[in-house]
C-alpha cells in the first residue's frame, strides 16, 4: 500500500454569498494559489486500526479513536468508511497542512476535508468522482456551518469556476478573458456560522424585504456569469459593487471590509466586495494584471493583514 499525497484549493465567492443559502445562484472560483495538503503513510505490521493524525499548524497529534464524534477528521474518516463499505482502515499516519488562511472566507475547512477524503479514497485504492468528493465533504460543512448551501465543498471538489444553485446541477463557467483578483484579508476573524445565523434572524423578521434583496442578488449573479464568459472586465467590476451594496443591506459587512473596499476602488479596482460570510474575513478586488502589485501594496499599507493576487484563467483547468 503506497503513501498518497492529495491536495485541494482554497475558494473565493465572486457573487451571491448568503442569497445562495436561500436558493439563489452564486458564482465561486477555486484559489489554487493556496492549498490544503494531506499525506498518508502506511504503518506496516500494525493490524489493529491505528491511525495517527498530525497537523502541526493546529497543534494536533492524536489518534483517530481519541477524536470526538463531531471532529471534522473523524466525520471524514467515517463517511469514507461508510461509502466504501470497509470494516476498518489499514494503520497509517496522516499529515495535514494548509497554506489557506483560517476563518477568512477562503474555504480552509472545506479544502482540508476534500483533500482528506480524496487522500483516504486513494490510500484504499479508489478514485472518487468530484461529485462524491463534494457530497462527502458537505457532511462536514453541515457540522460546522449550520445551514451551508454546499457552494464551498462544490467549488473546491470540482476545482473549477462554477455557478452553484441548491438542488440544481453545477454549471461550469469558462471565462472569456483572464481576470486578476486581489484578495485582501481584513485580519478580523469572520465566523460564517454566525454571519449566516444573523441573516436568518433578520430574514425571519422581514421576509419580504430580504427576499427582494436575495432576488436582486440572484439577478445580478446571472448577469455576472454572462459578463465573465464575455470577458467584460468593467461590467463584472460594476456588478461586484452592486453585490456589495446588497451585502451591506443584509448586514454582513464590517467597517474593516468597507475600508479595504474604499482603498481598492480609490486605487483603480474595477469593482470590489466582501467575499464569503463577511463580518470580517476577506474582500476581493478586480484589477488589471499590471496594477495588481500596486493595489496589493496599497491594501497592505491601509490595514490588510495579508493579500493574495490570483488569476482566473481563460481555460478550465482539469486536474
Ligand atoms: C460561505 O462561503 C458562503 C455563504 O453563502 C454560506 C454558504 O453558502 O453556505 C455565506
Amino acid at each position: 500500500m503506497p503513501a498518497t499525497i492529495s491536495t485541494a484549493p482554497g475558494k473565493t465567492i465572486l457573487f451571491g454569498e448568503h442569497a445562495v443559502v436561500y436558493g439563489q445562484p452564486a458564482i465561486a472560483i477555486p484559489v489554487n494559489e493556496r492549498r490544503a495538503k494531506v499525506k498518508i503513510f502506511p504503518v506496516i505490521g500494525v493490524f489493529s486500526e491505528k491511525i495517527q493524525f498530525i497537523a502541526p499548524q493546529i497543534q494536533l497529534d492524536k489518534e483517530y479513536k481519541e477524536l470526538i464524534p463531531s471532529h471534522p477528521f473523524k466525520i471524514a474518516m467515517d463517511e469514507v468508511k461508510k461509502y466504501l463499505n470497509i470494516p476498518q482502515y489499514p494503520s497509517c499516519k496522516i499529515f495535514l497542512s494548509s497554506t489557506i488562511p483560517i476563518s477568512s472566507g477562503l474555504g480552509s475547512s472545506a479544502a482540508i476535508s476534500v483533500a482528506l477524503i480524496k487522500g483516504l479514497f486513494e490510500f484504499i485504492g479508489f478514485q472518487p468522482t468530484k461529485s462524491i468528493l463534494s457530497q462527502l465533504a458537505y457532511q462536514i460543512e453541515i457540522e460546522f456551518h449550520g445551514h451551508p448551501s454546499g457552494i464551498d465543498n462544490s467549488v473546491i471538489a470540482f476545482n473549477q469556476p462554477i455557478l452553484f444553485q441548491k438542488k440544481k446541477d453545477i454549471e461550469l463557467i469558462e471565462p472569456g478573458e483572464e481576470f486578476v483578483i486581489v484578495i485582501a484579508d481584513s485580519g478580523i476573524i469572520g465566523n460564517t456560522k454566525i454571519a449566516v445565523a444573523g441573516v436568518r434572524e433578520r430574514w425571519l423578521k422581514n421576509r419580504i424585504g430580504y427576499e427582494a434583496y436575495f432576488n436582486k442578488i440572484g439577478e445580478l449573479v446571472i448577469q455576472a456569469k454572462k459578463e465573465i464568459e464575455l470577458g467584460n472586465h468593467s461590467e463584472v467590476g460594476r456588478l461586484m459593487n452592486s453585490n456589495q451594496e446588497f451585502l451591506q443591506r443584509i448586514g454582513v459587512s464590517h467597517p474593516s471590509l468597507e475600508n479595504l473596499i474604499k482603498i481598492a476602488i480609490k486605487n483603480g479596482a474595477l469593482g470590489s466586495k466582501l467575499s464569503g460570510g463577511g463580518l470580517g474575513g476577506n474582500i476581493i478586488a478586480l484589477t488589471r494584471l499590471e496594477k495588481a502589485d500596486y493595489l496589493s501594496q496599497e491594501l497592505l499599507k491601509n490595514g490588510a493583514a495579508q493579500t493574495i493576487i490570483m488569476t482566473l484563467k481563460k481555460e478550465i483547468e482539469n486536474e
